[in-house]
Parts: structure tokens; sequence; C-alpha cells
């Protein structure tokens, strides 16, 4: 369940970072896509990154403006859907920009092509979330886009390389990025400097960014993009568990939730982080101490540990904190588990269901 204030704080926050620096800040779906909330969401911000032809129509039928849209590789049966619904198209490698340019150009309706590209320079230590790790598929290095040139038609950079980072990691990024680059920023008219700007993150400096971004658009002459996805949906709702049953195997206890993390918040096991729980710490000695187990047959779909103030029983209550950016996007019906319904917690303190699913949502999916 989101809460409409919460998400409607960070969206305003967005937005007045977006008027102050003169940045355009988009969303992208990969990050968040509850489109039952556009409505709210449109009343601050007006586009959206896609990263499929799904998304891309998602940002066109539900935000009403057509996508900016990057893929690693764009299939060729999906492009004619790309183009339909995107007003950007970013292309991962010289050659696949080489394989499309001329159906781009020949497309009725104007659609900007940009490029992405990898500085080879990122602050993330985890290999999972790091573009810039050694051998990486993700973007075209300086050394590549030297030998060959910028190809006609190009008229944008992306590059994203950030994950949950602040401005200085930015303003880092940046300095690296306009050394190897910027011998070619005069061919361009806008960079997109991808996600990972955890603006809404509590302490997170707004004016030093919007300092770096309006300094980076004067020094350049280019227009600047931020698609963000994490930033939208942080702390901003709860997925709410119920305990079905207490097990103990060799001291240690697990309380088995009508949800699962494999299905339900996988992120938690990819990444992997331990969610915050209300009522719950770190394991504190003395202390009621529980694993919590999901209700699928997966041996790993657990997570531990926490401590609790009292014994753990049947019918409790375990409400999980910041489920919203990701996990919402990741879950999953496998082992055929009931997912759980979405929600929103209005402004005039009422909940507001948006979707419950059932067996034919399982179903459809399969066949
Ligand atoms: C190309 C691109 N843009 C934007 C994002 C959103 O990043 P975040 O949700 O960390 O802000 C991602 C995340 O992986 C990405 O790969």
């Amino acid at each position: 369940m989101i809460d409409e204030e919460r998400f409607r704080n960070n969206l305003s926050l967005i937005k007045n970072v977006s008027v102050v620096s003169g940045a355009e800040i988009i969303l992208a779906f990969k990050g968040f896509a509850m489109w039952g909330i556009f409505p709210i969401l449109k009343e601050y911000i007006t586009g959206a990154a896609a990263s499929s032809p799904h998304e891309a129509r998602l940002c066109f039928d539900e935000i009403g403006v057509p996508a900016h849209t990057y893929s690693p590789a764009y299939i060729e049966a999906e492009f004619n859907e790309i183009l339909k619904f995107s007003s950007h198209v970013t292309f991962n490698s010289l050659a696949q920009y080489s394989k499309y340019s001329e159906i781009l150009a020949g497309y009725p309706e104007k659609i900007s092509a940009g490029l992405r590209i990898n500085p080879e320079y990122s602050e993330i230590g985890h290999n999972l979330y790091n573009p810039c790790s050694p051998g990486s598929r993700l973007g075209i290095t300086a050394g590549d886009i030297e030998k060959e040139g910028i190809p006609d038609g190009i008229e944008g950079f992306h590059f994203h390389v950030l994950f949950e980072s602040d401005s200085y990691a930015l303003e880092k990024v940046l300095g690296v990025v306009e050394l190897k680059f910027g011998k070619f920023f005069h061919k361009l008219k806008w960079i997109n400097m991808g996600g990972g700007h955890l603006i809404t993150r509590e302490g997170y400096e707004t004016e030093h960014l919007v300092r770096i971004l309006k300094e980076f658009m004067e020094r350049t002459g280019l227009h600047v993009i931020l698609e963000p996805g994490s930033a939208f949906g942080w702390e901003t709702g709860e997925l709410v568990a119920t305990v079905e049953d207490i097990v103990e195997n060799q001291g240690i206890k697990t309380a088995i939730i009508d949800a699962s993390f494999t299905a339900h918040m996988p992120d938690c096991l990819e990444m992997p982080y331990k969610p915050k729980i209300i009522g719950a710490t770190d394991p504190v000695q003395g202390k009621p101490t529980y694993r919590l187990g999901g209700n699928s047959c997966l041996s790993g779909d657990f997570m531990g540990e926490w401590s609790f103030d009292g014994e753990l029983k049947p019918g409790d209550r375990i409400i999980f904190l910041d489920m919203i950016h990701y996990t919402m996007v990741k879950t999953t019906t496998f082992n055929g588990v009931q997912h759980p319904s979405i929600g929103i917690w209005t402004l005039d303190n009422k909940f507001r269901l948006i979707k419950k699913f059932g067996y034919p949502d399982y179903k459809n999916r399969l066949s």
C-alpha cells in the first residue's frame, strides 16, 4: 500500500528540483510503474523512461506522451512498437544504431536518437548494479566512439552509472564524462544522466544537485534529462503480511508468512537487503528472534533475523517498510502464490483498493 501524502512529498521535491534547475526529470518505469495512481503523478511530472515496448506503451497510454526509450538491444519484431510510443530512442551500440537508423530517419514522426555511453567510471561497489564493471555490455566507451566518430542523426548521449547515489557522486561522474566525451557535445542537443539519483532520501543535498546541473547546462548548452526510478517511490509504502505458522529447527525459529521473498520481494534476495519491519530490530540477545519465511517451496525463501518485543503467533501482522520502488515491479506468482493486492492510503485517510489479483491473473500470464 502506497501512502498518498508521502508520495506527493516525493513528487513535489522532484518537481521543485526540475523547475529550479531547468533539467527535465522523468520517471523510470523499471523502478515504479503503478499506473493506477498516475493521475497524481501527472500533477507533478510529464514524462517517463521506458525500456521495452510495454513500458513505452504504458507511458503513451497512461501519461499521455511518448517515452524516452532505451534498451540494451532492440528486437526487430518490436522496433515498430518502440517507434510508435517513443519521442527519444537511445541505442546501446553503434551497430544497433546503424541497423535501425534508416527506419528511424524515414519514420513520419520526429524521433530523437541517442547513444548510451559508458564512461568506465562508477562509484558503485556491487557489480550486480555497476554498469561500468569490467567487460560491461552497457554503453559505448569513449575509445570506440573516437574510432568511429558520432554517426549522423545522433542528437543525444545517455549514461546511467549511479545507484542510490548522492549529488557528489554525480559531480564526479560528470567530471569524467566531460573529460572523455566533452569533445562530442557540440554535435548534440541533449544528455540523459540516467537514474540512481536518490533525490528524495533524507539528507540528499538538492541545492548542490541544482547547482551542478545548472553549471553543466551553462557550460555545455545541452538540455539535461534525469530519469530516476527509486526516488519516486522511496519510503512511500508498505507490504503487509500475516504470520501463518511458527516452525523451529535446530533452535532457529521461523515465522512463515502469507507472502514470499522470492515471489513478492525478490529484490531483497537479489540485492540482497534486509527490509525494515515495524516493531522489529536486528537481533538482540534475550529477545524473541525469528527468521521470516515465505510461503513458497524455495528453501532460500527466507530472511533473517529480526527481534521482536514478544513471541510471534499466527495472525500477527508483519509490516515491511519501503516496499514500493522495485519491489512491486518485480513481483511474480511463483508457486502460484496469491499476489498481494495493491492500494493507496489517500489524503482523506481512506484506503482505496487499486488492484486485487485472482486466479485469472495467474493463469493468463502462463498460456
Ligand atoms: C538506464 C536506466 N535508467 C534509469 C534507471 C533507474 O535507476 P534508479 O531507480 O536507481 O533511479 C535504471 C536502473 O537500473 C537504468 O538502468
